[in-house]
């Protein structure tokens, strides 16, 4: 027989109160052992005489922040059934609920997915106001598992318990008293003296002694649970049209109200079991772990360098994007100078960062007085006066080259030796940028994507000549203003705008031939995109889009599929979403709707380009259409991993799914590329090239990868550049 490994201490006072602290560090996480382990202490101290009741709390002030989620989206056998049975029923309702004597979970730091379904099960629970506590499953694709489903809904309600499970939410020990979910909130240093009173307590029926597996007053009548359950599957659809899970779980709670909680928290654990083995599963888990790896960055986190105070910031324009990292810098608390050429201009940008403020005010994600303290470290200005004490400039002016490397070249003059200067440029070369600048060590890439205060991406570029310095203070930057930042190297497009160019590509190269627009934009928001590549470019704006396009013809002609579509809508004063014209029409509240009249302009594109039209692209099955869509984009994600642009494939699906909306649960471009085969992948690229040209064509890495059938990013041979 296996040993299982002591991870619970018991210990008892002379008040007759047994501690069990669970000791799993650093994370306390459960696992077999864990349960094991408490299972025994729980059990002996029932047995005990001198026990009365007992307390359940974690190491090193952090309850549990649940299972570990390596063990997520491996293949489960008969075992991992038994085993998910018994620490469910088993475990958790008949050992620890049903136990002789009350037991209270004492909460401190995090208690997540099944270390609070164990809590859950206490007969009490006290905790710290800044304790987190969350079943936040359904993140990772899976379902709570420990009973979870059933007790959450009984202790708070079947609203706040939907709201909470649907989405994956954490909430302090101070809101979650509010709910119900805990009894009562202590500071971390009397945690466990309250625990242990409130269990004397309960001994001493001067408190309930709560099972909430059978508790039953918080929970609607029947016909009004099954309204509520409707309301959360239809959100649930309408949210996540492509995930089944949300939808199973909301099945399984409905079983414990309409059958009883025991039956629920069987399909509960059948459920898991089947989730735990899916597509989802494994993609969100990749993706979680994905977004970790994006920390360590080779040669730059692994060294000893500590990154300077950075206290004033100044932002280089105040149109879309500017105003936007202006709006990120503040609610991280930096002081900010927003520049900008003139008058009119300065103050549209000051209106536009206040609006920013206000509109996040509204929705409740800052208080009226942070509001208030935040809007004082904004400063409007036309000129470089008060640039000498700045730390770090973020240039967002137009995406000119020539406006750009004067600028930079000014920047130079004003601003303090120390001073870093970083580009939001969305495709030109930083070479290029900082050609007329001396201090090229100081340059390096801060790509935000918009709307800037709310995308969680960064995408930090580092030329050649950037200091390691200078990078590891951008990168603790990054941290303050909650950006999730890849690094990659430099070059044109740099990773995701270069990965997601041949995207908007592809879409305009199947209108000239023959496609429906509406058509793509439907079968790519079906896919799981924010939006389709046309009502995007009506978004980004055409004159944006141009200038881009530009960098790629220039340095990718070979490959570049030429377009005279966005010149002649713009020639007709179409500039997209901000002119209320583009592949769509915009009403005053923004809502757009197809325009017939853009047949005109594709008509006229085609004649230009001699392009001739294929028939059977207007009957193109949406497929087909994300395929012809996706796979140039995994094409040239493995351009880039081939170059060593990126430090890792992993990086890619990140950069994908936080700059550009790609489905996280597709766990990005490489890892869905690698979902469908390289093999596949290459030979539709190669038919498609035969027909279309070079734009199709699979790069050699991609090629080697199918030839060899070797999942794409997994090796070594190609080591980064960076
Ligand atoms: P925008 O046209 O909205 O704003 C640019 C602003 O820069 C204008 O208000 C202009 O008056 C100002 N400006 C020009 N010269 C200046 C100077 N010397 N000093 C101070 N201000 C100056 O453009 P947008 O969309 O904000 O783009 C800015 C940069 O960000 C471009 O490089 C663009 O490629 C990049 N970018 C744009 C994204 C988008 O979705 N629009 C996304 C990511 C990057």
């Amino acid at each position: 027989m296996e040993k299982t490994i002591k991870k619970t201490v018991l210990e008892v006072g002379a008040d007759g109160v047994g501690i069990i602290t669970i000791v799993n560090p650093p994370l306390n996480l459960v696992s077999v052992d864990v349960f094991l382990s408490l299972k025994k202490s729980i059990e002996e101290a029932v047995q005990r005489d001198d026990v009365k009741a007992l307390v359940i709390i974690g190491s090193q002030n952090k309850f549990s922040a649940g299972a570990d989620v390596t063990t997520f989206g491996k293949s489960q056998g008969k075992k991992a059934h038994t085993e998910l049975g018994f620490l469910s029923i088993e475990f958790v309702t008949d050992t620890l609920e049903a136990a002789r004597k009350p037991i209270v979970a004492a909460i401190d730091g995090p208690a997540f997915g099944g270390g609070l379904e164990i809590a859950l099960a206490c007969h009490t629970r006290i905790s710290t106001s800044a304790a987190q506590l969350g079943l936040t499953e359904l993140q990772y694709g899976i379902l709570p598992g420990l009973g979870g489903t059933q007790r959450l809904p009984r202790l708070v309600g079947l609203p706040k318990a939907l709201e909470m499970i649907m989405m994956s939410k954490r909430l302090s020990g101070k809101d979650a008293l509010k709910l119900g979910l805990v009894d009562a909130i202590a500071p971390r240093d009397k945690l466990l003296s309250v625990a242990r009173h409130w269990a004397l307590d309960i001994v001493d029926y001067r408190r309930p002694w709560v099972v909430s597996l059978y508790k039953n007053d918080r929970l609607e009548p029947l016909a009004e649970a099954r309204i509520i359950l409707n309301l959360a599957r239809s959100q649930a659809r309408e949210r996540t049209p492509n995930l089944t899970h949300p939808l199973v779980c909301i099945d399984v709670i409905e079983e414990g109200i309409v059958a009883g909680p025991r039956s629920g928290l069987w399909k509960e654990a059948e459920a898991l079991l089947q989730l735990r083995q899916s597509d989802t599963c494994k993609a969100l888990v990749h993706f979680f772990f994905a977004q970790r790896a994006t920390l360590k960055i080779p040669g730059v986190t692994d060294m000893v360098l500590s990154p300077r105070n950075i206290n004033k910031v100044a932002i280089l324009g105040g149109g879309l994007m500017g105003s936007g990292i202006a709006t990120a810098f503040l609610l991280g608390n930096y002081h900010v100078i927003l520049k900008e050429v003139d008058h009119h201009l300065l103050s549209a940008g000051l209106d536009r960062v206040k609006a920013n403020l206000q509109s996040h005010a509204k929705k409740g994600k800052i208080t009226k007085d942070k509001l208030e303290t935040v809007l004082s470290l904004l400063k409007g200005v036309l000129d470089y006066d008060s640039f000498k004490d700045v730390d770090l400039v973020i240039e967002a002016v137009l995406e000119d080259v020539s406006l750009k490397q004067q600028v930079f070249a000014d920047l130079e003059k004003y601003c303090p030796q120390h001073c870093i200067f970083a580009s939001n440029t969305s495709s030109i070369n930083l070479d290029k940028i900082g050609e007329k600048t001396k201090c090229q060590n100081r340059i390096l890439g801060a790509h935000f994507f918009s709307p800037a205060q709310f995308m969680p991406l960064l995408e930090i570029i580092r030329t050649e000549r950037t200091s390691l310095q200078v990078l590891v203070d951008l990168l603790n930057v990054s941290k303050k203003i909650k950006k999730t930042a890849v690094v990659v190297g430099n070059c044109t497009g740099f990773a995701v705008n270069r990965m997601f160019f041949p995207f908007s590509q592809a879409a305009t190269l199947l209108i000239e031939r023959g496609a429906d627009i509406y058509q793509i934009d439907q079968a790519i928001t079906n896919f799981g995109m924010p939006m389709g590549p046309f009502r995007l470019a009506d978004l980004v704006g055409f004159r944006v889009a141009i200038a881009s396009g530009s960098q790629y013809i220039e340095k990718f002609p070979e490959r570049v599929y030429k377009s005279y579509l966005i010149p002649l809508m713009l020639e007709d004063k179409r500039e997209g979403q901000s002119t209320r014209k583009g592949f769509y029409l915009y009403d005053e509240k923004r809502k757009a709707s197809p325009d017939p009249e853009i047949v005109k302009f594709v008509e006229k594109a085609r004649i230009i380009s001699q392009v001739i039209v294929n028939p059977q692209l207007s009957r193109l099955s949406a497929g087909e259409i994300v395929e012809m869509l996706f796979f140039p984009v995994v094409n040239e994600a493995c351009r880039i991993l081939a170059e060593g642009v990126a430090i890792r494939a992993s990086d890619l699906d990140i950069a994908s799914v936080l700059g550009r909306g790609f489905p996280a649960y597709r766990g990005g471009i490489i890892f869905w590329g690698n979902f469908i085969g390289s093999r596949y992948i290459c030979s539709r690229l190669e038919d498609w090239s035969k027909v279309y040209g070079k734009f199709f064509e699979p790069c050699p890495y991609l090629v080697e990868h199918a030839m060899n059938e070797t999942p794409l990013g997994t090796e070594t041979k190609h080591a980064s550049r960076l």
